[in-house]
């Protein structure tokens, strides 16, 4: 996982819960980079598990949670930070269709060693998406977090609604209804 992934991850957990949260996660976690990240780096997603998993018992909030609120809050910074994928777009679907085949298409031209998962498109109508993630890393919550953000964005109202298709979460339903 790139190293901004958990710069902004750590940013976020110091404006929520302030700079000495973000140092006994670091602390308590052992994390083999010891926190420091550098944009470009690449570091095991096993350290993102390890600092939720920490963050999670300081908050009393579920690890699920917390990656859900995470995927919603970096979508905001992706919005900021890689404005061309947004031009033209008026709807949440347009960019929901457009992650598998070109963002993270551009994602990794960007970050060659960025771990990327794949999304399929199953069913679309104008009210309703289906979208199968696929992924090693089972970052289901974060994606549906993202799913939310994207939809915030464009001040839609959406519904997500997860099915685990293969129980150890490397392979997620989602039905997104408007
Ligand atoms: C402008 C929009 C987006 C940008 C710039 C972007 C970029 C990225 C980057 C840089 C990573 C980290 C790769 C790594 O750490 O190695 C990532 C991971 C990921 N992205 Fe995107 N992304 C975007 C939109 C989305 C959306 C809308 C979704 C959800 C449907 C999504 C789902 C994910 C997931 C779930 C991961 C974690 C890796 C995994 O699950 O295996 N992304 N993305």
């Amino acid at each position: 996982m790139k190293g901004l992934v958990f710069r902004e991850f750590l940013e976020m957990v110091e404006k929520e819960y302030g700079y000495e949260t973000v140092d006994t996660i670091i602390e308590k976690s052992e994390v083999p980079s010891e926190g420091v990240y550098t944009s470009v780096g690449t570091y095991h997603h096993s350290e993102m598990f390890a600092l939720v998993t920490e963050l999670s018992k300081i908050t009393k909030l579920d690890a699920d949670k917390l990656l859900f609120t995470f995927g919603e809050y970096v979508f905001g910074v992706f919005t900021k930070a890689y404005p061309v994928f947004f031009v033209d777009k008026k709807s949440s679907f347009e960019i929901l269709a457009d992650v598998e085949g070109t963002i993270h298409v551009e994602v990794l031209k960007l970050y060659p060693e960025a771990e990327l998962p794949t999304f399929s498109i199953e069913e679309e109508t104008t009210d309703m998406m289906v979208m199968i993630y696929r992924s090693q890393r089972k970052l289901a919550d974060f994606a549906e977090g993202l799913i939310h953000g994207c939809a915030k964005h464009f001040d839609e109202k959406i519904t997500v609604s997860k099915e685990y298709i293969e129980q150890d979460g490397t392979v997620v339903s989602f039905r997104i209804t408007k």
